[in-house]
């Protein structure tokens, strides 16, 4: 079930709930809601803060169940660490802690407070709207494919309304768009690649456009694209048993002369690596080798949602790299959709064999007066930038900022990496136009140059997600990134 959220102009003292939600700093600092919950019980927040029960430390949780003088049942105190230091990422954090915390509560209902703290440079939309994002973020479950459980005995956590008024609203429906965006993206990337193969990802995106009147899916199976000439995306595909799909996805939310906004997402289903054959520990992970088609499809999702008024397209090359009699091989040479030959001296570095065609066929369909792709490119992007930063590639100065601000104004953060033409001799080949593969140097930079190749004259910038798309480790789940950048840069263009 997914969490309902609303607003209100509520009072602390006086609003009827399962529980309140507050924030104390630590030093004994209430902010103005718990002040006013310790006045109307007679001291009891102070009182726990002198006994050190409640240290105000970021993140931490009490409750106190039943006190005298109030309307709720119960508080939550939350901790929101040391005033002088409270940032926005504080404020970020302290909501998903808050409400995980009231998901652990036998309660259904819960009023928070805490879009009232005070975010350094940050307004009310946007403290309703991170409040809410990251509600829905710190109660998804991955349920797909478990066994469906039974009703649970105990009242479940389905709704949490803010303290707010209407200046406030416009923050709340954004999150909702943009959350029904995230959890599009995580929803499809956590899935088995045994069932999200690329027909199923183009299914999706066709129930998506028969849910919106303005939207249109049309999706290119492999016998189209053998005729238009995908030649590098087609190699790729040909281990695998799943055919191949592109996807695309067009809103009309603009004038019908108006370009359009161009995202294109890495639709690997499963990257084996192909006859370049990965190691068997953490092959597994790959399945979120489709992150960068989840990410746009989210976004589009978004976009949609607020029903922004701009044109967008989005393109999704859908393909399974899978090792078979009939694979591509390491010396291979490829003629792509732009007539650029390609020498392949390694199969696992297929992400940009599909996206070369699929940035092509975006640029030639659509004249598009941008282009983002977002990609789970390379393993070097994770070395260099780890998991909280998404690497940004662009010459477009403009361009590259405009993401990086909306990175920040939503945490999603990315940080850019040079892409001088200096890196484009690694891509040298003595048997075909380019390389696919720029050695060990740089290689999140000479992936990007190898897309530049096919972008020229495009005002384009490229996201590597490989380490922000999904959190490490066996549970690891995919965090929806990078649909609240792209949802927010989209925003911020209108
Ligand atoms: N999908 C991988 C990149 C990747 C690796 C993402 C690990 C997240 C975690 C990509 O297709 C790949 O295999 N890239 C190679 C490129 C190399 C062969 C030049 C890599 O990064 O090792
Ligand atoms: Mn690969
Ligand atoms: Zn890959």
């Amino acid at each position: 079930m997914t969490l309902q959220f609303s607003l209100g102009p509520v009072t602390p003292e006086t609003v009827e709930t399962p529980c309140v939600v507050v924030g104390v700093y630590e030093n004994g600092v209430l902010t103005s809601a718990a002040a006013r919950l310790n006045t109307a019980t007679d001291g009891a927040i102070k009182q726990q803060i002198d006994s050190g029960d409640i240290n105000g430390k970021a993140g931490s949780v009490n409750v106190l169940y039943a006190p005298a003088g109030l309307a709720a049942r119960r508080v939550l105190v939350v901790g929101l660490g040391a005033q002088k230091t409270f940032d926005a990422a504080r404020y970020q954090k302290v909501c998903m802690e808050a409400t995980r915390a009231l998901g652990r509560l036998p309660i259904e209902t819960a009023v928070s407070f805490l879009t009232e703290v005070d975010v350094p440079h940050r307004d009310v939309t946007w403290r309703v709207r991170t409040a809410v994002l990251a509600a829905d973020h710190a109660t998804y479950r991955y349920t797909a494919t478990f066994k469906p459980r039974e009703k649970p005995a105990t009242p479940e956590l389905g709704a949490i309304q803010f303290s707010g008024g209407e200046d406030a609203a416009a923050g709340l429906e954004q999150a909702v768009a943009i959350a029904e965006g995230v959890r599009f993206a995580r929803d499809l990337a956590n899935l088995p690649p045994n069932i999200c193969n690329p027909a199923y990802i183009a299914e999706q995106a066709i129930q998506f456009a028969g849910r919106h009147d303005a939207v249109t899916c049309n999706v290119l199976d492999h016998i189209e694209m053998e005729r238009l000439g995908f030649g590098s995306l087609l190699a790729v595909a040909r281990g695998s048993a799943n055919k191949p799909k592109l996807v695309v996805l067009n809103y009309q939310g603009g004038g019908t002369d108006d370009k359009p906004y161009a995202l294109v997402g890495k639709g690997i289903t499963f990257d084996t690596g192909g006859i370049s054959l990965k190691p068997g520990p953490g092959m597994e992970e790959m399945k979120f080798d489709m992150g960068g088609a989840a990410g746009v499809l989210g976004a589009f999702v978004a976009a949609v949602n607020m029903r922004l008024p701009l044109n967008l397209v989005c393109v999704v090359p859908a393909v399974e790299n899978m090792p078979d009699g009939d694979s591509y091989r390491p010396s291979d040479v490829l003629t792509s959709l732009s007539g650029l030959t390609i020498e392949v001296l390694n199969t696992d570095a297929e992400g940009r064999l599909i996206l070369c065609d699929a940035l092509t066929y975006t640029a030639q369909t659509f004249q598009p007066q941008v282009i983002v792709d977002a990609a789970t490119l390379t393993g070097a992007c994770v070395i260099a930038l780890g998991k909280h930063a998404s690497g940004l590639m662009s010459k477009h100065d403009d361009l590259a900022a405009e993401l990086l601000a909306a990175g920040e104004a939503t945490l999603d953060r990315a940080w850019r990496l040079p892409l001088w033409d200096d890196y484009q001799t690694q891509l040298d080949s003595g048997f075909a136009d380019v390389a696919n593969i720029g050695g060990k140097n740089a290689g999140a930079i000479t992936a990007g140059c190898f897309l530049a190749r096919f972008t020229e004259g495009q005002r384009w910038a490229h996201l590597d997600i490989a380490g922000t798309a999904w959190d490490e480790g066996r549970k690891g789940l995919a965090t929806g990134r990078p649909v609240p950048l792209l949802a927010q840069w989209l925003m911020d263009r209108v």
